[in-house]
């Protein structure tokens, strides 16, 4: 396990919010190495015990004060200004003493001339290793050429691309359902499966990442890395091992089977929206109009679109992916319908009103399974002809303890387990689709509809939206 983690943007929104109560939460249970050691690095000047103190301001009150001090003593501050090619091996030269691991919690712009000046200052010499926060570039062309920028600096089997869903407990959870069940190997295919439903949504605004944000939107923030790799991780082949190439070999062939969108589709396979002024969990809130015009035209805070991956499994299988912000409720999950059986015996309910089997997997905010299927009401008064829906409800955790997903992927890049990083051949396939979309988007002159934050996006996304959503108190809004 390596034992020098060298985090650029360490004063930065990401590094605030997840990295550091991650690595406070591995300090505390002591799966971190016995000389591990942080090197913090920003724009900001400040010196170690600077440094520290502005970390203890922020992470003081959550963590125990030995785990908080026992961290601290371990990490150190260089401001570096990444504009200044010297600047890297000036400042960070001396850690190339051990082999380590250098994070870029950076915009994408700052990929490079970071990883060059890593390589420069002896940073990336093999075993050292690299880890790249999403997005990489923002499109196909801008990421190849990130990507390829980097196989010059150091190889493909020490780059470590984050997208953070990998890291999610419950993610793994679904991988675990889908290929450890006979059941499941059983019908995970088009003639059993008549819809993949991927829903993200968010309470959350765009608030304070406006800037961000309209550079990308909900397609390229959202779709582009989190959306597509939880599609893939559901419709790939099953691969012959667990190995982090044999699941990246299958899930770059999902991605590369995506039908690119054309403008002719975009009618009935695309909706893009975009939240004004609304209540949100009871609390009135601005839209994202309010705090941001954008010179460079409409940004969608809201996507749905119906993908198709062709090829045997899934010919006819349409995959519907929605996420937004500022949404009804937070809500990550899977629904995957079944078709009707092939023959309807029974007197009630009439064949068009029986339901069909449907499996939703919640990721987050709760992790449950539930199985829905159709059982007869078998009281003494009827006969087994009359059949009810039922579910069959499995509650995995309590989310509470779950660790945050950045724990298990620091831990994983300073031990060199790639499984759950994206390879640079998927994140191309993916930019691939997505622009696919961008395109026909701008050739359609599709439209971004306003939707009042609070409610689940545009009425014309409506036919999108899984049918498990009518069952919550605060579905169907839109
Ligand atoms: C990030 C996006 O990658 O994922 C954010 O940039 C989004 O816009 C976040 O809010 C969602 O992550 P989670 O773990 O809260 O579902």
């Amino acid at each position: 396990m390596h034992d020098t983690l060298i985090l650029f943007g360490a004063t930065g929104d990401l590094a605030q919010r997840y990295l550091f109560p991650s690595l406070l939460h591995l300090w505390r249970d002591r799966l971190l190495p016995p000389d591990f050691r942080v090197v913090a690095v920003g724009r900001q000047p400040m010196d170690d015990d600077g440094f520290r103190t502005w970390l203890r301001e922020r992470h003081g009150e959550a963590a125990e004060d030995g785990d908080l001090d026992g961290l601290l003593a371990r990490v150190q501050y260089r401001t570096v200004d990444l504009d200044d090619e010297a600047a890297i091996p000036n400042a960070l030269g001396v850690y190339a003493d051990r082999p380590c691991v250098s994070y870029l919690a950076t915009p994408p712009d700052l990929f490079v001339p970071a990883a060059r000046g890593l390589s420069a200052a002896g940073l990336l010499a093999d075993p050292s290793r690299l880890v790249l926060e999403k997005p990489i570039g923002r499109d196909l062309a801008s990421a190849r050429a990130i990507n390829a920028a980097l196989r010059e600096c150091l190889d493909e089997s020490r780059i470590f691309r984050i997208d953070h869903y990998l890291g999610k407990a419950p993610v793994q959870n679904l991988l675990a359902l889908r290929l450890g069940n006979t059941l499941m190997e059983a019908v995970w295919q088009h003639r059993w499966i008549k819809s993949v439903d991927i829903l993200v949504a968010e309470t959350a605004g765009v608030d304070g990442r406006e800037g961000y944000y309209a550079g990308y939107g909900a397609l390229r923030d959202m779709v582009q890395n989190h959306m597509l790799q939880l599609l893939a991780l559901i419709a790939m082949e099953p691969p012959a091992a667990l190995d982090a190439d044999s699941i990246r070999d299958e899930k770059r062939k999902v991605l590369c089977a995506l039908r690119p969108m054309e403008p002719g589709d975009v009618a009935t396979d695309a909706v893009r929206g975009r939240y004004r002024a609304g209540v949100v969990e009871g609390d009135a809130v601005i839209g994202f109009d309010d705090r941001h015009a954008d010179p460079r035209g409409p940004v969608e805070t809201f996507v749905a679109l119906q993908a198709w991956i062709d090829n045997w499994r899934w010919a006819g299988v349409p995959f519907r992916l929605v996420t937004g912000k500022r949404l009804a409720a937070r809500t990550t999950e899977v629904v995957v319908s079944f078709k009707p059986v092939s023959h309807w015996l029974f007197e009630r309910p009439r064949r068009e009103r029986a339901r069909a089997n449907r499996l939703r997997m919640q990721l987050q905010p709760e992790e449950t399974i539930e199985l829905g299927l159709m059982g007869s009401l078998a009281a003494s008064e009827w006969g087994a002809m009359e059949l009810r829906p039922m579910t069959l409800d499995l509650p995995v955790s309590r989310s509470d303890q779950r660790r945050i997903a950045y724990e298990r992927l620091l831990v994983d890049a300073l031990r060199g387990n790639q499984t759950l990083f994206v390879r640079d051949d998927e994140v191309e396939a993916a930019w691939r689709w997505i622009d696919s979309v961008e395109r026909a988007w701008s050739q359609a002159q599709a439209p971004v509809h306003d939707y009042p934050a609070g409610s689940w996006g545009p009425a014309e996304a409506a036919a999108f939206m899984p049918r498990t959503l009518l069952k919550s108190p605060r579905g169907g809004d839109a």
